[in-house]
């Protein structure tokens, strides 16, 4: 491999087939390959129901809105929603376009995720969900995210979109909260060229995700579900609507490529962890830079790397250096979303200072992880070019 790209195709001719198949039945929109392949990642994660969407941001505008249409405690305009102050952007809309309010906690400056420390502080007599990403693919704090929920009666969402296969104590993370959210775009862990999944345990949710995701119809519900009696008249059914919902639907192109890549999902995530032990024995006692300290196990998006603060060195010149010997990078997802131009837009309050998500702002940048071997690459990278004096 020269340099090293963000991401390759983790495709072959399996899914090129699956395509062709698809092709060759010349149905195209939502139908069994999608229903397919909810069933293989739902039996993969062992969770009940899968939803597959086109986005994970879909995925994230899909969870948010079904609590919103819960029968019971439902999320209502006006109440408070908790997130770390790193994560995609997609993370955050959903939540202020229901009305509600971000308040924002600093994250913890190893493991890039939000310091489950900093939550309680942040609780509120409005606040009513905490929603938690999985940043580059290392798991958060959920154990004690999960404890805090309980304690005080608040729903957990995970956005697992950057942490596919990423297990704590042997359960797969975004199966920890009420539901979790995962990205199927290219350089995910998967990728059926857009996709998204919404997975939870809950029966009425899954039937509101449903509705939801197709024009708020009653079409792919079962004839005994929670949330109407079926007209009588199927006439009526064909369309029916009952909830303001949306088109979220994935192609049926999609599906049939997510079951070939759910095959390999297992090999993809055991690749990846082997590239991650290399790094972490190239860089973990490294003088300049501060790399992502695991929880759990992670299924490493990306290695990230953060100048330390005693470090001389310039992010500039680190990414120069890069640049020239063609290792492509990325900013630290948004860094400090508050530094974001976008957040003038969104009601929010902030909770304590965001020293963690500045540092990852102004000092951070990410290399790609792969599905393939890049151990080579790494140590090249290592030794070559980020051994600064
Ligand atoms: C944490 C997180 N959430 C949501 C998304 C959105 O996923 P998609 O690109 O499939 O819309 C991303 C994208 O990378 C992400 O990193």
């Amino acid at each position: 491999m020269q340099g090293l790209p963000l991401a390759c195709s983790s495709w072959d001719e399996k899914e090129i087939a699956a395509i062709e198949h698809i092709i060759a039945k010349d149905r195209y929109t939502m139908g069994e390959h999608v229903a397919q392949f909810e069933q293989d990642f739902a039996r993969f994660f062992k969770i009940p129901y899968a939803v597959m969407v086109n986005s994970g941001s879909s995925a994230n505008l899909l969870a948010i809105a079904a609590l919103c249409f819960k029968k019971h405690r439902p999320l209502t305009p006006g109440d408070e929603v908790i997130v770390p102050s790193l994560s995609w952007s997609t993370t955050y809309y959903p939540v202020t376009q229901y009305g509600m309010k971000l308040v924002f906690v600093d994250i913890d400056l190893e493991t890039l995720n939000i310091n489950p420390d900093l939550i309680e502080a942040a609780i509120t007599s409005k606040t009513r969900a905490i929603f938690v990403p999985n940043i580059l693919g290392n798991p958060a704090d959920l154990l004690k995210i999960k404890a805090l929920c309980a304690r005080y009666d608040l729903y957990l969402i995970e956005d697992n979109c950057e942490s596919m296969g990423a297990k704590l104590q042997e359960q797969y993370v975004g199966t920890y909260g009420t539901l979790g959210t995962f990205s199927c775009f290219f350089s995910h862990h998967i990728s059926t060229m857009e996709g998204g999944v919404v997975v939870t345990h809950d029966k009425e949710l899954y039937q509101i995700l449903l509705s939801l995701r197709a024009h708020g119809w009653t079409r792919q519900l079962p004839e005994d579900n929670l949330l109407c009696a079926k007209a009588e008249d199927p006439f009526y059914e064909l369309f029916r609507f009952i909830l303001p919902g949306y088109n979220l639907r994935p192609l049926e192109m999609s599906g049939a490529i997510g079951v070939e890549q759910l095959k390999k999902l297992a090999q993809i995530i055991k690749v990846r962890r082997e590239n991650a032990q290399c790094f972490v024995e190239l860089f973990k006692h490294h003088p300049h830079f501060i790399i992502q300290k695991e929880n759990g196990e992670s299924s490493w998006f990306g290695f990230s790397l953060i100048i330390r603060p005693e470090s001389p060195l310039k992010r500039e010149q680190v990414l120069a250096k890069l640049k020239e010997h063609d290792v492509e990078i990325r900013p630290i997802i948004s860094g400090n979303f508050l530094r974001q131009p976008v957040i003038r837009y969104l009601n929010h309050r902030v909770v304590g200072v965001h020293h963690h998500a500045d540092r990852v702002h102004d000092y951070g940048f990410f290399m790609g992880n792969h599905q393939i071997d890049i151990r080579k690459p790494l140590e090249i990278i290592a030794k070559v070019w980020l051994n600064y004096d």
